[in-house]
């Protein structure tokens, strides 16, 4: 049986087999293609419910499962964060206004395999204090995926991107991680988005695993609020948050949640 064939790293985390990347590869692209197709219902006026309603369908209209719906009790097919939510924004009522920046975290199983994603939009024009926020974001997830290859450490990727983030004057949330991913949603490691270099666990090939910076104006402290999920800035400066699914290769690595369109940083203009 392969599940007692699989390797497993004295920190718990999976090796994953050559054959593997195929599933991993497949569930990223489709969350992927959803998540571009997020891209022009974000504007001012539009409910996060309705964005929310629109992703189930597609889910259901590709035959894939949410992983959110049911997960420890939430209900929705995604994670909608609104300006000073940092994450697990829970879709609802709330009105876009314009200029509002906003992130739309999705994650569904394909045959098995779990792809999770998650990116910036804009409803109309973002201000220019949000736009640099949303690309030093995103720059550190890309400087975190640089750092990602055999030999090198955990600690290696949250250097990286903290080191980035607090040279712009921003700040990493700590109160939230990557983890590990693959057959099942949450898995050991937690990624931490800040560390020293050299530290942690060693980065083997066949590891599967999430990076997912939370970058603040102000503050990096956190509060969840009354509802058990919603993640806010305790500051209410603005927070953006950009994530991909990833596997360690020979070399360094495979990004399975890029953009079929090109449209991973910039969902806008
Ligand atoms: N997709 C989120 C992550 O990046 C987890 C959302 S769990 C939910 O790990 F229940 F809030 F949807
Ligand atoms: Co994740
Ligand atoms: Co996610």
């Amino acid at each position: 049986m392969e599940e007692t064939r699989a390797r497993i790293t004295r920190e718990g985390i999976r090796i994953y087999e050559d054959a593997d990347f195929a599933g991993m590869r497949e569930a990223g692209r489709q969350v992927a293609e959803i998540l571009d197709l997020c891209g022009p219902l974000v504007k001012p006026g539009v409910t996060t419910a309705e964005i929310d309603d629109f992703i189930r369908a597609e889910v259901e209209r590709r035959g894939l499962t949410s992983a959110t719906i049911g997960y420890k009790g939430y209900q929705h097919a995604s994670c909608i964060s609104i300006n000073h939510v940092v994450c697990h924004g829970i879709p609802g009522p709330k009105v876009l206004a314009e200029g509002d920046i906003t992130n739309i975290d999705v994650t569904v199983i394909v045959d098995g395999w779990f792809g999770d994603s998650s990116r910036m939009y804009v409803a109309g024009r973002a201000p220019r204090k949000a736009e640099r926020l949303m690309e030093v974001t995103h720059e550190a997830l890309m400087r975190g995926i640089a750092a990602v290859k055999p030999g090198n450490t955990f600690g290696d990727i949250g250097h990286a991107i903290q080191t980035f983030v607090e040279a712009q004057r921003m700040s990493v949330v700590r109160d939230f991680c990557g983890h590990g991913l693959g057959r099942v949603f949450h898995a050991p490691p937690n990624v931490l988005h800040y560390g020293r270099a050299g530290k942690g666990p060693v980065l083997e090939e066949g590891m599967f695993f999430t990076i997912e910076p939370m970058v603040n104006l102000g503050r990096p402290e956190t509060k969840v609020l009354a509802d058990d999920w919603t993640a806010v800035t305790r500051d209410k400066s603005l927070s953006a948050q950009y994530e991909h699914s990833i596997g360690v290769t020979a070399t360094g690595c495979e990004i399975f949640t890029l953009s079929p369109e090109g449209k991973f940083f910039k969902t806008w203009d």
